[in-house]
């Protein structure tokens, strides 16, 4: 069988709106992004999946989309999208661009069009309300000047479409022509456990993502996946979507890839593991059991960063283990998915002023919840720069980087042999010889206490969780490691990979 592009390709998500800014505006955009593809061909990934980038009023960073078939002029044009597209195929890199089915932004036309009374049967309006609550904090309805309420499980300028009109479906098919003959290669689908609400809207005792929700993961949403799937079959070239399904089990999340719908679904259980060798190895056993294909994601915009995450009191043990976890993760099969900085290191940014917040996550749980704006600061490109080199000129980025950043810019790390760019960089390289020469199965080996082994074929991986050194197993070469391995033995919060013995 062929296999498709997709299936062990790595991945790197871009958050527009914080990767690089061109204009000058101190907002991330396309053209930034151009510039900076060869940055990432050299990082050594296959494909970007760009988060979206569509005329917007910016109520939740662009996931409130106003127009689905533009550029909002904050990140460029439509020329700007096809010149980035044009050069990152001429770089053999894909482009995977963000799909908002769940909902439109309250400035959408037809949301407009609803509030005055024409075509309301797009969107959820109801006399009364029922007690769901938006994920973002607070009640999920708001009231229309006529004194209906609308639904909408983010923020209230994100009204939830209703999925049983028919015209909800045809408007997203000829979006999803309209990017496909633009050229891209995949899209990645936001909230896609969403769309379809149980029929008559009942109450709910617990609103987290249930299979059995009368809030998501309604059987009726995998007829919107199939049709899609049907379309993307329908173009050359192995076009692909990835489902952000966030459910409670594997069992659920293994509905959504069946052969004839997605492709991928993220896999958060992966990113909610603790740094322990017996949760790493749950998640592992439990994904390759329930998914024929199988993603791994460590970080994105909505988590807090993965180094800070595993990180302890001391900075530098978040570090270790974020180095650690790659190895591990690019380690097993399938594909990942990188998130923007990871690749230097950085943490997520904590004491951001409540002046500089943006998320809505945080004014709408009243700053109860500090929201995400912590892992979406601008990237440092340069070490002295103003914005580091984020923006061209000395403008304020969106959000403030920390003085930290510095040390942590791609100019700092670039040529450092020691830096987590250049171990990034490493790890991609050797990762894409091995991908052809290791079968998509693992075994695990028996490991020491707080360590985890396992091999596929002539790899082998080693993780030590513990807190003392561990012995490797029988090897002939220690292919790459994230920290010193030294005398056999596999330090604390370290990965290797081995070429096993004979
Ligand atoms: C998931 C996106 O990743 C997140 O950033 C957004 O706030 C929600 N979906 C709503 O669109």
């Amino acid at each position: 069988m062929d296999i498709p592009w997709w299936r062990d390709a790595v991945v790197y998500e871009i958050y527009v709106r914080s990767f690089a800014d061109a204009s000058g505006d101190g907002v991330g955009d396309l053209a930034g992004v151009r510039q900076r593809l060869p940055y990432l061909k050299r990082l050594g990934v296959d494909a970007v999946w760009l988060t979206p980038f569509y005329p917007s009023p910016m109520a939740d960073g662009g996931y409130d989309v106003a127009d689905y078939r533009g550029v909002d002029p904050l990140f460029g044009s439509l020329d700007d999208f096809d010149d980035l597209v044009a050069e990152a195929h001429g770089l053999g890199l894909r482009v995977m661009v963000d799909v908002v089915p769940n909902h439109s932004s309250d400035q959408h036309p037809w949301f407009q069009a609803a509030l005055r009374g024409e075509g309301r049967d797009r969107y959820i309006f109801r006399d009364t309300t029922n007690n769901w609550q938006s994920t973002f904090s607070g009640p999920a309805w708001t009231q229309a000047p006529d004194g209906q309420y609308y639904l909408h499980l983010f923020a209230p300028g994100q009204p939830d479409f209703n999925w049983r009109n028919p015209e909800v479906h045809e408007e997203f098919l000829d979006v999803l022509r309209f990017w496909l003959d633009r050229g891209v290669d995949g899209f990645r689908i936001d909230v896609a456990m969403g769309l379809y609400k149980a029929e008559g809207l009942p109450d709910v005792s617990d609103q987290s993502f249930k299979a059995a929700s009368p809030v998501w993961g309604q059987p009726e949403v995998h007829g919107v996946y199939r049709d899609w799937r049907r379309l993307l079959d329908s173009y050359p070239g192995e076009r692909m979507a990835v489902g952000e399904v966030w459910t409670d089990s594997l069992d659920d999340l293994a509905l959504y890839v069946r052969p004839d719908e997605l492709q991928q679904s993220f896999n958060f259980a992966w990113l909610q593991a603790p740094w322990s060798p017996t949760a790493f190895k749950q998640v592992i056993d439990d994904t390759l059991g329930a998914v024929p294909y199988a993603t791994w994601v460590l970080s994105n915009h909505d988590v807090v960063r993965h180094r800070t995450r595993y990180g302890t009191a001391d900075p530098g043990t978040g570090l270790a283990r974020a180095r650690a976890a790659l190895l591990t993760t690019l380690a097993l099969p399938g594909s990942a998915y990188l998130y923007q900085g990871e690749e230097l290191g950085l943490p997520e940014v904590t004491d951001l002023p409540a002046e500089a917040r943006q998320d809505p996550v945080f004014f709408q749980s009243e700053g109860k919840l500090p929201g995400r704006d912590g892992c979406r600061v601008p990237i440092p490109w340069t070490v002295d720069a103003p914005s580091y080199g984020f923006s061209p000129d000395s403008v304020e980025p969106w959000l403030p980087q920390p003085a930290s950043f510095a040390e942590l810019s791609v100019e700092k790390q670039e040529g450092d042999a020691d830096s987590t760019l250049e171990f990034y960089r490493r790890a991609l390289a050797r990762r894409r010889e091995l991908v052809e020469e290791i079968p998509y199965t693992l075994e695990w080996l028996d490991s020491p206490e707080g360590a985890l082994f396992f091999t596929r074929g002539p790899l082998i991986c080693a993780v030590n969780c513990g807190t003392h050194p561990v012995r490797l197993p029988d090897h002939d070469e220690v292919i790459l490691a994230s920290g010193p391995v030294k005398g056999g033995l596999l330090p604390a919060d370290t990965a290797a990979w081995l070429r096993r013995a004979g």
